[in-house]
């Protein structure tokens, strides 16, 4: 057996040592439209590789002392309300092989420390979910694929007042109130402009089967190439002529 025009992977010196870099893939769109469900089917799909989701709601500022006391009045839809560096210096180290902890927010209390934080260990792909996950330039540089969830006003609204009167113990009225004053006008202001960095709308969120089937299979493409250009850099061509 002889082997002919075979061209090895010529690698730049010490691409051995070149870390593979994650797959990033960041999730917007407006609160209760289905992200974390579409994030979770995501997951569910891609379980023979390592996923992490990291929630922008992790990175809510803590509130003063003075915020607290007139809490209806904090806007926790606008840009502002989070911590977007330490955000950036997360991604930064899973970026870099380093494992961050994230804190466990706590709508509750409205405080990123009333709990233990989460270590998160890098992972070949990351998945980046938030309301505003787009809105700074370099959050959204930082990603490969960027998918917004769609959902009508009114499906959101539905949600928003189930998960938080029951699941968050609040009251119908501050719930709306909380809608009207801050939600609705921060998504018309903020989230929506985001929606043109997509280059997936998903309509009817987590319902929409065939659209989280067909992005998976897209991802699975996408991390065999991903993989192949990082380890490999300067790969062209592997020609494997073989002659007996
Ligand atoms: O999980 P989801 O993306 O839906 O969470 C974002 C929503 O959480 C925002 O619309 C914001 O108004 C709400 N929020 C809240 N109370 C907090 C922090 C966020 O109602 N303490």
């Amino acid at each position: 057996l002889e082997s002919k025009n075979i061209e090895k992977p010529t690698t730049s010196p010490g691409a051995e040592n070149v870390h593979k870099q994650p797959f990033i893939i960041g999730v917007a769109g407006g609160a209760a439209s289905g992200k974390t469900t579409v994030c979770d089917m995501i997951i569910q799909q891609l379980h023979d590789q390592r996923v992490v989701l990291v929630n922008q709601d992790s990175f809510y500022h803590n509130l003063t002392e003075e915020e607290l006391a007139r809490v209806h009045e904090y806007n926790f839809d606008h840009p502002d309300a989070f911590d977007t560096e330490k955000l950036l210096d997360s991604i930064e180290n899973l970026r870099h092989d380093r494992a961050v902890d994230i804190p466990n927010y706590d709508f509750k209390s409205y405080k990123s420390n009333a709990f233990p934080a989460r270590r998160v260990n890098p992972s070949d792909v990351i998945i980046l979910e938030g309301i505003l996950i787009f809105h700074d330039p370099r959050v959204r540089e930082l990603m490969n694929m960027k998918i917004f969830v769609d959902a009508d006003a009114d499906v959101r609204l539905a949600r928003r007042i189930r998960r938080d009167t029951v699941d968050k113990g609040r009251d119908i009225g501050a719930v709306l109130d909380q809608y009207s004053k801050f939600v609705k006008p921060a998504f018309d202001d903020f989230i929506l402009p985001t929606k043109k960095y997509a280059d997936i709308i998903i309509p009817r969120g987590g319902d929409n089967h065939v659209a989280i089937d067909l992005i998976v299979q897209h991802i699975r493409t996408k991390l065999g190439q991903h993989d192949l250009c990082k380890i490999y850099p300067n790969l062209y061509v592997i020609q494997s002529t073989f002659q007996i």
